[in-house]
Parts: structure tokens; sequence; C-alpha cells
């Protein structure tokens, strides 16, 4: 295998846009997620999608570009201007509840196309290929919800981005018995540092026992555009979905992906204890 190159000394291109897939059903929160995205439930007073949006900014991406479906309009309402709603709260107190979303509003570009059949991850990212072009961005997958103390997680992985300029997968341990939740990746620590790993080997959700390691990839991706070309070329795998897993796994094997072990805390909003767990850690903030 080659090793990840850290190429000239030229800059790397700069990361300008985030990419959120966000057209699936969530049905593990049926029935509140009957008419209202998962993306839009929120997390105290917050949706989650507006925390992800909040961690790309503070990497400082302002170009969010929106994989939606059907039934999915209300995210769009929640990033634009509400007149209404503005005018009735203008000049009172409730006023500055609205101030970090329209913030938000009037830093950021919101770009959106639909996905019109559900046919996993990787092919969502591929539909997002008209919103992004041809050069790397980054990836947020809104139900990992993860905090910070410092630099938030796409903003580390940025950093690691530029210094090995490939597709970068963000990780953390799980328990062996979960690995059937999570791509896992198989790896090995690159000499000098102790949180970056070159990828040899990935595998979609495989049982524990199968399980290359226990290091699972979480929500947050940068990704080189070759990614689109590859997407093209993978075929479904589990649950007959095309999944990025397996496109990242092409890059793998030229020594291309590296797996960061993220600073931060993440929740799994996607399940129901997660996304209690999440409520309470910020309710006790
Ligand atoms: C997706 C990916 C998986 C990754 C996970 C992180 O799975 O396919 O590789 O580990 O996100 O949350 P999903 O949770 O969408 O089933």
């Amino acid at each position: 295998m080659e090793t990840p190159k850290q190429t000239s000394t030229k800059e790397a291109p700069p990361i300008s846009k985030c990419l959120f897939p966000a057209a699936g059903y969530g049905t593990r929160f049926l029935p509140a997620t009957k008419a209202t995205p998962k993306e839009m439930l929120p997390i105290l007073t917050k949706p989650l999608i507006q925390y992800g949006v909040e961690e790309a900014m503070g990497s400082g991406i302002h170009t969010m570009a929106i994989v939606t479906g059907r039934g999915k309009r209300a995210i769009e309402d929640h990033f634009d201007i509400s007149y209404e709603l503005e005018h009735q709260i203008w000049g009172t107190p409730k006023e500055k509840q609205l101030a970090d979303i329209r913030h938000i509003i009037d830093c950021c570009t919101f770009s959106y196309t639909r996905q019109k059949e559900m046919k996993g991850l990787g092919h969502a990212i591929l539909t997002g290929e008209t919103l992004i072009g041809n050069e790397p961005f980054a990836v947020i997958l809104a139900d990992d919800l993860c905090t910070h103390d410092g630099n938030g997680v796409i903003k580390q992985m940025i950093e690691v981005y530029r210094e090995y300029r490939c597709s970068i997968v963000a990780i953390e341990e799980v328990p062996k018995e979960q690995t059937g939740k999570y791509g896992i990746v198989k790896c090995e620590l690159i000499a000098g540092h102790d949180d970056i790993y070159r990828v040899s080997d990935m595998v979609e959700k495989p049982d524990p026992q199968d399980a290359p390691s226990n290091l699972a990839i979480i929500g947050r991706y940068i990704l080189t555009p070759d990614i689109f070309e590859i997407l093209k070329n993978t075929k479904p795998g589990k649950g007959g979905e095309i999944q990025i897993t397996d496109a990242l796994l092409a890059q793998a094997k030229k020594g291309n992906v590296i797996a960061y072990r993220f600073k931060g805390k993440r929740f799994d909003c996607g399940s129901i204890d997660g996304f209690v767990e999440a409520t309470n850690y910020f309710y006790q903030k």
C-alpha cells in the first residue's frame, strides 16, 4: 500500500462546502417524524441540523449543501427569513431567541437538491455532486451530534486534511457488540501521532466476529471529489444500498483514507437513548 502523501508545498485546496445528507425517513422516531424531518427534531430549542450547520460555520464553511427528500421542506423554511414571525416579535424580549438563526441566515448560503429514492448514504452523497462540484468537501450527518470544548470536529478534521490531502473519516471506539451499527475501519497509527491512522480496510456494519476492529466511523467526513466517480461505479452493498464505506474502501486501497480519532463527545441522536442523553447533556450545560 502507498503511504498517504503529504504532497507539495502548495496550499491544500480549501474546504468551502459542507454536505448534509438529510433525506432519510427517521422511522425510529415515528410518529414524531411522520410530517417533521428527523433533522428538525430539537435538542432543547435547537433542531439537530442547526447544531451541524453551526459546527460547519465554526470551521469557516459558509456554503451548506443539503440533500433532502419529500416531506423535508421545514428544513428550507428553517434556514430562511420568517417575515411574519419576525415582525410579530420585533422589539420584544423574544427577539433574542431568533438571534442565532438570524446570524446563520445572514452568513451562509444554503442550496438543496432532492434524493428521489432512498438508496443509501453513498447514493445521497452522490446526489449532492451537483451542489459540490469538483472540490474537496465536508459531510455532516446531523443525527450524530458532536460537542467539543475547543475546535469542532469538522474543524479538527480540516486540519488533518491540510496535512494529508486525502479523504478523512472521524472515528471513535465502540463496544465490540455494537460494530453492526457502524462502518468499521482497520487501520494503523501513523508514526508520531496518537490519533491519526492510515486505513487499510473498512467494512459497513459487520457482525462483531467479522469486525476488523472496534473503531467506528461517525457521521463526519472530509471527502476528495474523486469519490463521486467511485460512487457512480459502486455496487449496492450492505442492505442493498450504495454505501459510502464501500466507495471509501476504493480510496483506502490506494492509501488515500485517514482515520482521525476526534476530540470531543458524540451523541447518536438517531437513537432514542442517544437523543435523551444529548438532551440531558445540553440541559445540564
Ligand atoms: C452511516 C454509515 C456508517 C457510519 C454511520 C455513522 O450509517 O453508513 O458507516 O458508521 O453513518 O453514524 P447510518 O447510521 O446512516 O445507518
